[in-house]
């Protein structure tokens, strides 16, 4: 019998997983029917201690006999994404066939970028890819170089790190040069003031420095406010600025509003701009008829990033990088790698040019086989069911005395104001989620502090968001 360090063993395997399987579903059965709390936070020396962490990680003596134990306490304090009181993150409450891909890649470890590593993560990546670009109306790909202008894509770990790569994609378009002798001066991005701190983030990572970004003003309700973008184009280029990339929402993060993708569209033709939307929540919109309008105008955009671990039921991460002309992102990084290309023809795409990660896990399947369960038309109403809790929700809530709803929301995600104080939105949420009765989030929106819900899960309905604002009532 071979003695190597964990070496693979069928009936363990076997094992763990039923055993593994059947706790997730009593987990998951337990978080629909609400017979434990939301969340069960707890001090982080508390779970070490009660995990037994270090000791195990001495000795090794979980073995098949701990597992039951250790998946207790884990699964006992995590925070339950199927509860129908989890309205907080936009993080996907996952589907079957997500969880299932997860364990597959577990179990072989093909990664997605290079061919010849996974060939069938590589293949179901390009479907998904083109199957996104199209319902962008951008060109698919096709497997085989061509002259003929087309899209294309690649999907990484987070819609984070897919900003950064559409930034890279603007630049080497503006200055091709700047992979190898750095950014040129006055390099600048104009993005909304409440754009996700990824876009920053990113500026930074690329050595523009965050103040390369140019904050375009927005509504009360945080959108881009179109006059202030036309002059902060205007005064940025007239201060000597090369401008980098316009970036717009879609939607907020906070609010869950898009921006008005077609009239900026319209400014970054007349004005020669690249033109990046930030649909890591909305993006999935675009699978649905009635809702795709909401997106009207980012099919005239040059780069798009699209979360499935949003809105998409895939489990963390699995996001899209899209551009409507394929060489800005073949241009976007310029590695030589002898070790893994030599010029030979392969037989299919490697995505490891397009992305920041070396090795990644096979994002594509997660999302094909999450779509290939039920088909796009499920998801379609799996996306409009959620929207419609939420414009019922703001029917209850601006019905109900003392509350207070802002906008009618256009996505999944809507914000709401309990009394007119600032301090207790923030010790509502507080004392919901220790007390593991409701998650939800807060946010600044125009200069107040708001209650924030996202409807994620398929257990929330109605009957949740009337118990919410009948607890808020009761008690404050
Ligand atoms: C608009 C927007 N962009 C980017 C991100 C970051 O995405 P990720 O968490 O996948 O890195 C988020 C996350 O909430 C978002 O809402």
């Amino acid at each position: 019998m071979k003695t190597e360090f964990l070496d693979w063993n069928d009936a363990q395997f076997i094992s763990l997983i039923e055993q593994t399987a059947a706790t997730l579903v009593g987990y998951i059965k337990q978080s629909q029917n609400e017979e434990v709390a939301v969340s069960q936070l707890r001090p982080m020396q508390q779970n070490q201690v009660a995990l037994e962490a270090e000791k195990l990680i001495l000795n090794g003596s979980l073995g098949n006999s701990g597992l039951a134990q250790f998946l207790e306490i884990y699964l006992k304090h995590s925070t339950r994404l199927h509860h129908p009181k989890y309205l907080a993150h936009q993080v996907a409450s996952p589907a079957v066939p997500s969880a299932v891909a997860d364990l597959i890649h577990g179990a072989i470890n093909n990664p997605g970028a290079i061919y010849e590593m996974g060939s069938t993560a590589a293949s179901l990546e390009h479907v998904v890819l083109n199957w996104m670009l199209k319902k962008l109306s951008w060109k698919p790909e096709p497997i085989n170089p061509t002259a003929e202008p087309h899209g294309a894509g690649a999907l990484m770990n987070g819609g984070s790190l897919a900003n950064l790569v559409a930034l890279l994609a603007a630049r080497s378009k503006l200055a091709p040069n700047a992979w190898e002798q750095g950014n040129p001066e006055g390099l600048k991005v104009l993005a909304p003031s409440n754009s996700h701190y990824s876009i920053q983030r990113a500026l930074s990572i690329m050595g523009l420095g965050s103040q390369a970004l140019v904050p375009v003003a927005v509504d009360e309700y945080e959108r881009i406010k179109v006059d202030d973008l036309q002059q902060t184009i205007r005064q940025t280029q007239g201060a000597g600025f090369r401008i980098m990339a316009v970036v717009a929402n879609a939607c907020s993060t906070g609010s869950g509003l898009f921006d008005p993708l077609s009239q900026i569209a319209d400014i970054c033709k007349d004005h020669h701009l690249w033109f990046h939307v930030d649909a890591c929540h909305g993006g999935a919109f675009l699978v649905s008829e009635q809702l795709k309008h909401l997106l009207n105008g980012a099919e005239r955009a040059d780069s798009f990033v699209w979360d499935a671990h949003k809105m998409m039921r895939v489990s963390g991460l699995c996001t899209a990088v899209l551009v409507r002309e394929a060489e800005t992102l073949q241009n976007a990084f310029q590695q030589q790698a002898s070790y893994l290309f030599y010029g030979s023809p392969s037989l299919g795409k490697d995505y490891l040019h397009r992305t920041v990660e070396c090795t990644k896990t096979a994002l594509g399947t997660k999302l094909f086989l999450t779509l290939a369960w039920q088909g796009e038309k499920a998801l379609a109403q799996y996306v409009e069911n959620r929207v419609a809790i939420a414009e019922k929700a703001y029917q209850l809530i601006d019905a109900r005395k003392n509350f207070s709803c802002p906008y009618f929301p256009e996505s999944n995600i809507l914000c709401f104001r309990y009394k007119n104080d600032d301090q207790l939105q923030i010790q509502i949420r507080e004392e919901l989620l220790n007390e593991g009765l409701f998650h939800l989030t807060s946010t600044m929106m125009g200069g107040k502090r708001y209650l924030r819900i996202t409807v994620m899960t398929t257990a929330t309905s109605l009957v949740d968001i009337q118990d919410l604002l009948t607890v808020i009532e009761k008690r404050w």
